[in-house]
């Protein structure tokens, strides 16, 4: 049977950042490696994946990100160690995420922004809409996942969907932010986007967070982006293409959002998971 090319079957994680804000624990530990409880970030992130239905995780790394490989893979030793044993259990869950998925890895070689790390992934995606989950947003909702929720909203309007949220005004300059016409509850079609405007220019206070579905034509737009805010190849600049010809919608999701690039979210999101884990 052909696959179906409008099926979101892949996610792309781009991971290749440097991670400075957790200096010195980045240093040789990839920033999405670190746990959260007991779990690393970016397997939040594929377990939110396979909930939406999806199978095939692509990972665009960078230097010093080889810990990522070898979380999903089978440590034969420490399998044959622990078999048998009242520690089996600890393995479990990760045993489960490698058996369902497949993965896939590229290297982003300079850290050219976002935008340019999406683009690395094309090699890996190929020409078919795909999930774009930034690990270190961790995301929780007790029903459908977030991605789930996204998956649903471009089953209706098969165009690129980006999750935002309400920031407090003063925090605009950390993300990018956008604009447009309501078109149901909690659904936004994008007009304008900005990416971390001073809070006096930012056209509103939604904020996008890591979570995307992206039309594959963004790896064209992507090729033509130029250099942006930092003089980084931004995926604000390179969706608000796609916004001019009204194919972004944003979508005000269902859940709790932790921003764990930062010391002050990764806490909250600790606290946040360890008395729900008592509860
Ligand atoms: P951040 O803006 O959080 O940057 O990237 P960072 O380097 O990871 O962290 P700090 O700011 O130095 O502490 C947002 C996401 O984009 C990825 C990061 O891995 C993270 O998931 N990214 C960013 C890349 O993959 N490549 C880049 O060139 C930039």
């Amino acid at each position: 049977m052909p696959k179906d090319r409008t099926k979101i079957s892949k996610c792309l994680f781009p991971a290749a950042g440097y991670g400075t804000r957790f200096l010195p624990a980045t240093k040789a530990i990839p920033k999405e490696m670190l746990p959260v409880l007991t779990k690393p970030l970016l397997q939040y992130g594929v377990e939110e994946a396979i909930s939406a239905g999806i199978d095939t995780m692509a990972i665009v790394t960078g230097r010093g990100k080889r810990a990522i490989e070898d979380h999903f893979d089978i440590s034969y030793e420490l399998e044959h160690q622990i078999k048998g044993t009242s520690k089996e259990h600890y393995l479990t869950e990760i045993r489960a995420v490698i058996t369902r998925c497949t993965f896939s890895y590229t290297r982003q070689i300079e850290m050219k922004g976002l935008g340019h790390a999406i683009l690395c992934g094309e090699t890996l995606i190929g020409d078919e809409p795909f999930a774009v989950i930034l690990a270190d947003d961790l995301c929780d909702n007790n029903i459908d996942s977030v991605l789930t929720q996204m998956v649903k909203l471009y089953e209706k309007y098969r165009c690129s969907i980006i999750a935002v949220e309400e920031i407090p005004p003063e925090d605009s300059n950390k993300y990018g932010i956008i604009a447009g016409n309501m078109e149901e509850d909690g659904v936004i079609r994008v007009a304008n986007m900005v990416e971390k405007p001073d809070p006096k220019n930012a056209p509103s206070n939604l904020a996008i967070i890591g979570r995307y579905i992206l039309t594959p034509d963004i790896f064209d737009i992507l090729r033509e982006t130029k250099p942006g805010k930092g003089g980084e190849i931004q995926i604000t600049d390179a969706l608000l293409t796609q916004a001019k010809e009204g194919r972004v919608i944003a979508y005000k999701f269902q859940g709790k959002r932790f921003d764990c690039g930062s010391v002050d979210g990764f806490v909250e999101a600790t606290n946040y998971f360890y008395n729900k884990s008592k509860g």
